[in-house]
Parts: C-alpha cells; structure tokens; sequence
C-alpha cells in the first residue's frame, strides 16, 4: 500500500486514532498517587474525619479520647514529614518561602498544644475538652489554608516529576515515622535535585 493509499485506508485511520489516544498507564496512575499533593491530601481527609469527632459537643468523653489518640499520631506524624519534605523544598524558593514558615509556625503551636493536652492525662475532663477543642479548630483552619493555598502554590512552582520525587520523601518519612505501616509504598527514595538554579536569592 503506498503512503497516499494507507492515508485514505479507513482501517488505517481508525487504528491511528486508536494509537494516537493517550491512555494513561499504570505508571501515570501511580505517578500520580506518588504526587506529594495528592498524598497530603489524603492524610489530610483522615485528619479532617477525626477533628468532627473532637469538635463535636455531643460526642462524649471516652469517645473523644480514644478518637484523639488517633488525631495525635496522624497529625503529629503527618506534620513532621511535611515540614522536613515539602516545606524544606517550599523554603528554596522566593514564592513559597514564606508560606512555609507560616506552616511551621501552626504546626508548632498545634504541637505545644499536643503536650499540655498530655500532661493533663485525666485530671481534668473540662479543660482535656476545651484544649482539644481549640486544637481541632486551630487544625482544621490549617489544613483547610494549606489545600486552598499551599498545595495550590506547590502544584504551579514544582512540576510532577519533582512534586513526585517529594512525595517519595514524604512516604519515606511518614513509614518511619509510623513504625513502617507504609513500608510497600515506599521507592528507592533519592535525594532530589530539586529546584537547582531556582534556589531564592536570598
Ligand atoms: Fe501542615
Ligand atoms: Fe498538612
């Protein structure tokens, strides 16, 4: 067949179009899971469930304990890989800099919190309450700027392949941190040449 014919063959043009389709692979799909954004976010709905549980007046005590035993470990755990993945690589760039020591600075008061709200262990029910209250609340803001704001800015600054190579970070933190509950998502993890020739120049 010479070229002009195979040009005008129907069969040849429906295979083209076929071909020519971009499907996304299983390799995209999990490019795309890998994403640092994506895995803040669904740390973040789990964070986010469990702060209804402990701003909810009508949830009693024991219930709100044994929910914020959860809170803690999923917070505190998911805000110590994001500070030492995503925010070490927001502070090497003039645009996110300073939202990434916003962030720090939350995730420091929600941890002092964290410690006055363990040292009252079961002395006093009312003021355990009041705390996780303003916990939650001080929580839920942060995390509800950091989807509207942070992750929106991260997703324009960094490309996929970089944000991937961050959430690769971040997976690895997160397993060591949760004594290796997350271990088969971990990569072989390497250091990213991120943001080279992009670093601020201050
Ligand atoms: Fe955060
Ligand atoms: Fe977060």
């Amino acid at each position: 067949m010479t070229l002009k014919a195979m040009k005008t063959n129907k069969t040849f043009n429906v295979v083209k179009k076929i071909i020519g389709k971009r499907i996304p692979s299983n390799s995209t799909v999990q490019t795309k899971a890998e994403d640092i954004s994506s895995l803040i976010l669904h740390d973040h709905e789990i964070i986010k469930k469990l702060i209804l549980v402990l701003k909810d007046s009508k949830v009693g005590i024991t219930k709100k304990k044994s929910a914020y035993v959860q809170f803690e470990e999923a917070l505190s755990t998911h805000a110590k890989a994001e500070e030492e993945s995503l925010y070490v690589h927001m502070k090497k760039l003039e645009a996110l800099i300073v939202k990434s020591y916003e962030g720090d600075v939350e995730h420091a008061i929600a941890s002092q919190l964290m410690k006055e709200i363990d040292s009252l262990k079961n002395t006093n029910d009312d003021l355990w309450m009041s705390k996780v209250k303003v916990l939650a609340e001080i929580t839920d803001h942060h995390v509800k700027e950091e989807e509207k704001e942070v992750l929106k800015d991260a997703r324009k600054e960094f490309d996929l392949e970089e944000r991937v190579e961050i959430g690769r970070e971040y997976t690895k933190l997160i397993s060591l941190l949760r004594g290796g509950q997350n271990e088969k998502n971990i990569q072989t993890t390497k250091i990213p040449k991120l943001a080279r020739g992009r670093i601020s120049k201050r």
